[in-house]
């Protein structure tokens, strides 16, 4: 396979005679501490490719449309060809994490209405918040970004009715979007799995999510498996 990217816990292939689509490989790894810490749980790939395929079907069946078309195998699969929007779109429900890091808001304090906050997808600068000027001197559009947030919040009450089903509270989540190489339309891209989410345990602040691994707390995988096996209940 040609390989276009990779990325530190996924690599993107181009697939063969259909150039509009690519193949994405999910690696046993982690990362945190924007790669500075690293480990190779067996089985992390595939929990981590199959809980963002059941998420993706989910939205699609609610309208959104995202860059999912099939999985390959236990830890690939086929998506839409996309450009992606350099940025990365947080939803936050309830206080953890970089906002308890960066301001003094307290961790698990719920907010009154869902944050959205957009970061400039950029490891060597650290990823950093961006507002509203920023964004507009950078040239994206409040079109774009408007679109961006609407979309990430349609997203967010869909998946808050999911993870209540499960027990769970949806505290924050990571979101990317890309164009679609011949539409342009925007798509939900890259993945959605506990490595771009929290998950808290109703009414405690047990963790399903990569926090287990960035605070050294626990075993991912099992966490994981855990949250997977709770998913194919319900949808
Ligand atoms: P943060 O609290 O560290 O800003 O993260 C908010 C949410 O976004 C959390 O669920 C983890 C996720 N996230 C990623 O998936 N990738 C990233 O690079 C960052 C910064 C956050």
């Amino acid at each position: 396979m040609n390989k276009i990217l990779e990325g530190k816990v996924k690599t993107v292939y181009d697939v063969d005679g259909e150039a509009d689509k690519v193949i994405i490989e999910f690696h046993d790894k982690v990362t945190a501490g924007n790669g500075r810490r690293v480990d190779f749980p067996l089985g992390k790939g595939s929990l981590c490719c199959s809980i963002s395929a059941l998420i993706f079907k989910q939205l699609a069946k609610e309208h959104i449309p995202t860059h999912y078309i099939n999985m390959i195998g236990d830890n690939k699969m086929i998506c839409e060809k996309v450009n992606i929007v350099p940025i990365e779109v947080v939803v936050r429900n309830v206080a953890a994490g970089g906002i308890v890091r960066e301001t003094c808001v307290k961790e698990g304090i719920r907010f009154p209405y869902p944050l959205v906050e957009f970061y400039l997808k950029d490891d060597e600068k650290n990823d950093p918040l961006l507002t509203p000027d920023r964004l507009n001197v950078m040239g994206y559009t409040p079109i774009l970004t408007d679109l961006m947030a609407s979309k990430a919040l349609k997203v967010n009450d869909i998946l808050i009715d999911l993870f209540n089903k499960l027990d769970i509270t949806l505290v924050d989540f990571k979101l990317e979007f890309g164009h679609e190489k011949t539409s342009g339309h925007l798509l939900l891209a890259d993945e959605i799995s506990p490595d771009s989410m929290r998950l808290w345990k109703k009414g405690t602040r047990e963790r399903f999510d990569k926090d287990l691994f960035r605070k050294d707390e626990g075993d991912i995988v099992e966490a994981y498996k855990y949250i997977l096996q709770k998913l194919l209940q319900f949808v």
